[in-house]
């Protein structure tokens, strides 16, 4: 019998593209998804890509007692992923209440149906913004955790600590905190990939929106920064590879006998220039980007990339996938979403 397993937030970016990576491996996810920044659609790819259609459960995660209820239908579940949050760090800026109750409270929830149900296994999506500006390059999973740039960036921290303090009192937990560096790309079919909600905040779907003619130009925000080229530097990963990761960490959880709290980075090891981003783009789809330079975005590191060698050398997981591979699947599934004129405004 297949294992099942609960996907939060499954229909959305990185959420669809591990669906697709473990129904390749043989699971059966479970999808929570209240849709907040997702489309049904997403559910019709993931069967057109691997012939499974997986259930969804439209609930919202803050809502325990429906959650109870329409997990408690299902039998011999085994873990979570939880990626369901809210993700946009400008606005938690502003509406630092609506990030703190939703990706708290969410993860909080979704810890109390674990211990509920007896399932082993919690996978939580975590970001490299717990890092801020590192001292020391590449970043390792020891790096101390600096005072967060965001409430979203704050509400990752909190997650980790409370998830931390919860495997110290649940000696059979075994839970991963994956940080994410810059996922980009999409899935090689082009069937499945980012769908930014209003003007991107991300450069590559920005970058693809701009190439698209539907933003004039690309702002690179800051060019005198202390870097070869001065523009910032960030570890870019395809989604692919990161969805990729979640099979081999959900396997590296079921492998243990005891309990665990592991953290794991991900990202490619290697940092990249928002400028090189851009040539790398344009080599790609064989045209000339429209870009001006613009002041530095508040709240931006320099630079930050990744040591992942403790994914490897623990769950075995690397990277295949490179940034010219991640910026042509970009390219072609924006060029998909305007043939089929689907937009997230
Ligand atoms: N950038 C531009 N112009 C744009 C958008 C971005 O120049 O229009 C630059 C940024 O200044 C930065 C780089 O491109 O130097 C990458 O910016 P992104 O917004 O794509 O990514 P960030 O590294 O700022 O943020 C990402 C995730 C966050 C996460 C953070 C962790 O979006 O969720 O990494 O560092 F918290």
């Amino acid at each position: 019998m297949k294992k099942k397993i609960i996907v939060t937030g499954g229909a959305g970016y990185i959420g669809s593209h591990t669906c697709v990576e473990l129904i390749a491996s043989n699971y059966e996810p479970i999808i929570i998804d209240n849709f907040y920044n997702s489309k049904h659609f997403i559910i019709d790819r993931i069967e057109e890509i691997t012939g499974f259609r997986p259930d969804i459960l439209d609930t919202n995660c803050l809502n325990y007692e429906q959650l109870r209820l329409k997990i408690s239908s299902y039998n011999n579940i085994n873990g979570i992923i939880h990626f369901a949050a809210y993700k946009a760090v400008g606005e938690s800026t502003q509406k630092p209440l609506k990030y703190y109750q939703n990706n708290i409270g969410s993860t909080i929830n979704m810890l109390k149906i674990l211990e509920d149900f007896k399932f082993s296994s919690f996978i939580f999506s975590s970001s490299c913004t717990v890092y801020g500006q590192p001292k020391q390059l590449p970043v390792t999973e020891e790096s101390p955790i600096l005072l967060a740039e965001s409430p979203y960036g704050r509400t990752k921290q909190i997650c980790e600590d409370v998830i931390s303090d919860y495997s110290k009192a649940n000696s059979t937990l075994k839970a991963v905190s994956l940080r994410y560096f810059n996922p980009i790309g999409a899935h090689p079919s082009s069937l499945i990939g980012e769908l930014p909600l209003g003007a991107p905040n991300n450069l590559v779907p920005f970058i693809t929106q701009t190439a698209a003619g539907i933003r004039k130009e690309l702002s690179i925000f800051g060019h005198d920064y202390s870097t070869s080229d001065g523009t910032c530097i960030r570890d870019y990963i395809h989604v692919v590879d990161l969805a990729r990761a979640h099979v081999a960490a959900l396997k590296f959880s079921e492998a243990k006998k005891n309990g665990l709290f592991e953290i794991f980075n991900l990202g490619s090891g290697q940092g990249n220039s928002v400028l090189e981003v851009v040539q790398a783009f344009e080599e790609i789809c064989e045209e000339k980007l429209n870009y001006k330079f613009s002041p530095r975005r508040p709240g931006d590191v320099v630079e930050v990339y990744a040591n992942v060698e403790k994914a490897k050398n623990e769950m075995g997981w690397e990277t295949k996938l490179s940034l010219k591979d991640a910026l042509k699947d970009a390219w072609n599934w924006e060029l998909a979403l305007r043939k089929n004129l689907i937009t997230n405004e």
